[in-house]
């Protein structure tokens, strides 16, 4: 089987901080001879500079033939202003997503026990916090037609947008999260509102049906605007909770700050095939862009997240992250995660760090 890693490094920290991960990948690979292969493209900012738009075709080709893509963020003030959104950076990342099918959406909430002082939530409610929420992104009312601005009678303007799944689009992005639940703590929380939209009674009996092929998983469900307030009274209570898009859109950055360190989130987008595109959840922060200043383990932890799911090797993954906690016990810290009594490194001091610690 081809092992063939994409590297869309973007812009702003991107090319930074994607470097720092792709050292660590390529010690890995010869460490536990994965047989990883890899190439290069543009995307975003950068592609626009090169060839005048967001996602070049020959780019989009090496995503189509690639196995799984690492990358780093795209945008910044350059770009963002152009008053054609189609060529703006996140049209790059958007085309990617679409054009590759990447429905399933893996959003990590992991806070390392070192770092709970960085949640604005007491320590004891925080500390060693570890869920996943698993957001559908490819369907639902951001996607659902018809949709638009339209005059009623006497001139009044409505807005209206469509809440639709079908059963196979449920089912697929089920399986996705009963799959997680399977290789984590076998806890699935479905998160819908089923009280007042329909399109939810279909999703909520899609998952009770799927959850007799799982029978090791415990399927619960809740309401959203219940879990919403269960994960910032009591966020352990959760193992993986999977959701539509819009109603993921929303928990999953709720949950991301419960961390409180931005620079610390991963994320994944799977197709069907288990292919899979990985980014850190943070943008290409222009305002410290070249200054060798950015928090790569975002972006390390993302690529260990490829290995786990697209390449089937969470041993080699598990081995990252407990490298990136020996960092943390080190004190070592990059601007976003210091704080008094911690030694400030910078950005690639924090990959040698890392690759110390595999090396160790
Ligand atoms: P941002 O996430 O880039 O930055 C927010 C704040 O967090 C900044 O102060 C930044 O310095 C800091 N920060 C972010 N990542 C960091 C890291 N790894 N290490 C240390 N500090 C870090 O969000 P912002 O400022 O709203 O957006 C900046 C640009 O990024 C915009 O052009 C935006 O469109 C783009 N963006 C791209 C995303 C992507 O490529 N997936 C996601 C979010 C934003
Ligand atoms: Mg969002």
């Amino acid at each position: 089987m081809s092992k063939n890693v994409l590297i869309l490094p973007g812009d702003g920290i991107g090319p930074e901080i994607v470097t720092q991960a792709q050292r660590v990948l390529e010690l890995v690979n010869q460490q536990d001879s994965l047989g990883l292969e890899f190439s290069e493209a543009k995307v975003g900012g950068a592609a626009i500079d090169a060839d005048g738009v967001p996602l070049p075709a020959a780019t989009l080709e090496a995503a189509h033939a690639a196995d799984a893509i690492l990358l780093g963020a795209v945008g910044g003030p350059k770009w963002d202003t152009n008053p054609d959104f189609q060529i703006r950076p996140e049209k790059g990342l958007l085309g990617i997503r679409s054009n590759l099918g990447l429905f399933g959406n893996l959003r990590p909430a992991i806070l390392y026990p070192q770092l709970a002082h960085a949640s604005t939530l007491k320590p004891e409610v925080v500390s060693g916090l570890d869920i996943l929420i698993v957001r559908e992104l490819t369907g639902g009312i951001y996607f659902g037609q018809p949709r638009g601005v339209r005059e009623k009678e006497g001139g009044i303007r409505e807005g209206y947008n469509t809440y639709v799944y079908d059963e196979n689009e449920i089912r697929r992005i089920g399986r996705v999260a009963f799959e997680a639940a399977m290789a984590r703590d076998k806890r699935l929380c479905s998160v819908d509102k089923a009280n007042v939209l329909e399109v939810t009674v279909l999703w909520r009996e899609v998952m009770e049906e799927l959850s007799k092929e799982y029978p090791e998983v415990e399927l619960s469900h809740m309401y959203v605007d219940n879990a919403a307030m269960q994960l910032v009274r009591a966020p352990k209570q959760f193992d993986v909770m999977v959701t539509g898009n819009m109603f993921g859109d929303i928990l999953s950055d709720a949950a991301a700050m419960l961390t409180g360190s931005i620079g610390m989130l991963p994320s994944a987008s799977l197709d069907v095939n288990g292919k899979g595109m990985y980014e850190p959840c943070h943008g290409s922060a222009p305002d410290i862009a070249g200054q060798n200043l950015a928090n790569p383990l975002a972006t390390i932890i993302s690529a260990a997240m490829m290995l786990r799911y697209s390449f089937g090797a969470g041993d080699t993954a598990a081995r990252i992250e407990a490298a990136v906690s020996n960092v943390l016990d080190q004190n070592l810290r990059t601007g976003d995660i210091w704080s008094e009594g911690m030694q400030k490194v910078s950005c690639t001091e924090m990959g040698d760090a890392v690759m110390a610690a595999l090396q160790a």
